[in-house]
């Protein structure tokens, strides 16, 4: 199998990497990724010499329409995964152009690639989308691939745009598209605007853990290496036209997961310091989404996937990883995600 994938120096694109190159030992892979505050080439150092001789970086962006037909001129991909994004949903509050230019129009450049080379012959294309573009729920009901899309943040709406234009060049078109729609990941090389290496990196230097609003707000969290199997297993397996959501049946408030986080830390390092008098609640986030649930009836009937991590061993694994990693963490935070600190928590 040889693979076109896009974003593999961010979080859960370098996971993919690592599972894939392991798990596949055919498995050839063109990683293209322009290196955002997100992306970092380091994510990938630790790859074993073998596996890095069936991986080829290429520093670009998924909009660069020359370098992309350059790609798919010079290899036969079998199929394309679209992981890059803009991925932040408070970076899209700030300003959201750039999730318009990255989340839509650079899937469809690489949509529109695809099509010119192979469409109707099998270049198999995963988009890789989130629960977020369903909207929010009530306390209760769940997902399933045929909720509406009511996306309700600039970055949920930049995403469904996009997996609408995906499932247009299905139908237009005939391409064997796919796209998973997943809840939140955790697990390394979580760049640490989000939730939890936030929270962690937080505790771990004293600093207050701001929890938005009164932190009740519901989020199904998912191990990530449980979704890059669900990932692989769509691409192989998937039948094209269609949607599988991808969830880890554990749905946690806010507050609950940022108190585990610290009683593991307190627990692994013996710090007293690091206890829930850090916790700060904040002014919420504009149009904060309640809750998410993910139904996976879908992919578990048709392809036999399930989450194999617990929240329990996950976290602690995440945990003992950001502990490990510690200069990985400060070394990614630059001097741009500093500025977007200081803007979005400022005067909360
Ligand atoms: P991330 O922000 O950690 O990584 C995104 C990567 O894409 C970075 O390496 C960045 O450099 C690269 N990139 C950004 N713009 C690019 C461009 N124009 N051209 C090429 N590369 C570009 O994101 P992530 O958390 O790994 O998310 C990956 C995908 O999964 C995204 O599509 C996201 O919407 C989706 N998703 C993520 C989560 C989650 O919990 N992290 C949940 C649901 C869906
Ligand atoms: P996040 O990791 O940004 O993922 P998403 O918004 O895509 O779900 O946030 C997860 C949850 O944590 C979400 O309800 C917002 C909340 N949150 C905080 O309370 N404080 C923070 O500093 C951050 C980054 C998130």
């Amino acid at each position: 199998m040889k693979l076109l994938v896009t974003g593999v120096a961010g979080f859960i694109g370098s996971n993919f990497v690592y599972h894939l190159l392991e798990t596949d030992p055919g498995a050839r892979l063109v990683g293209l990724d322009k290196l955002t505050y997100a992306g970092n080439y380091e994510n990938l150092e630790a790859l074993p010499a073998e596996a890095r001789e069936r991986f080829r970086f290429v520093k670009g962006d998924i909009n660069d329409r020359a370098l992309v037909e350059r790609l798919f001129s010079e290899h036969a991909f079998d199929g394309v995964v679209n992981f890059a994004a803009e991925s932040h949903v408070d970076r899209a509050i700030e300003d959201s152009q750039i999730f318009l230019e990255t989340n839509v129009l650079g899937t469809q450049n690489l949509l529109d690639a695809a099509r010119r080379h192979g469409a109707g012959t099998g270049v198999r294309f995963l988009q890789i989308s989130t629960d977020e573009v369903y909207g929010e729920l009530g306390p209760s009901g769940m997902f399933t691939e045929e909720t509406p899309l009511a996306p309700r943040n600039p970055y949920s709406a930049s995403k469904a745009a996009a997996d609408h234009l995906a499932l247009a060049f299905h139908h237009t078109y005939g391409m064997p598209v796919l796209i998973t729609r997943c809840s939140n990941n955790y697990g390394p090389y979580q760049f640490p605007e989000k939730l939890i290496p936030l929270m962690i990196r937080n505790a771990l230097r004293h600093e207050p853990l701001p929890v938005y609003g009164d932190g009740k707000h519901v989020r199904d969290w998912l191990y990530v290496r449980d979704h890059c199997r669900a990932v692989e297993m769509v691409l192989r397996s998937g039948t094209p036209g269609r949607v599988y959501n991808v969830g880890g049946n554990n749905e946690r408030e806010n507050l609950f997961v940022v108190r585990k986080l610290l009683s593991v830390l307190r627990e692994r390092t013996g710090d007293p310091e690091i206890g829930e008098g850090l916790i700060r609640h904040i002014e919420d986030r504009p149009g904060h989404d309640r809750r998410y649930a993910i139904d996976a009836t879908r992919i578990r009937t048709e392809l036999g996937w399930e989450p194999e991590t617990p929240f329990e061993v996950g976290i602690e694994r995440t945990i003992d990883w950001y502990l490990a990693h510690r200069d990985w963490t400060e070394r990614v935070v630059s001097g741009e995600y500093l500025r977007f600190y200081e803007q979005n928590y400022s005067g909360r």
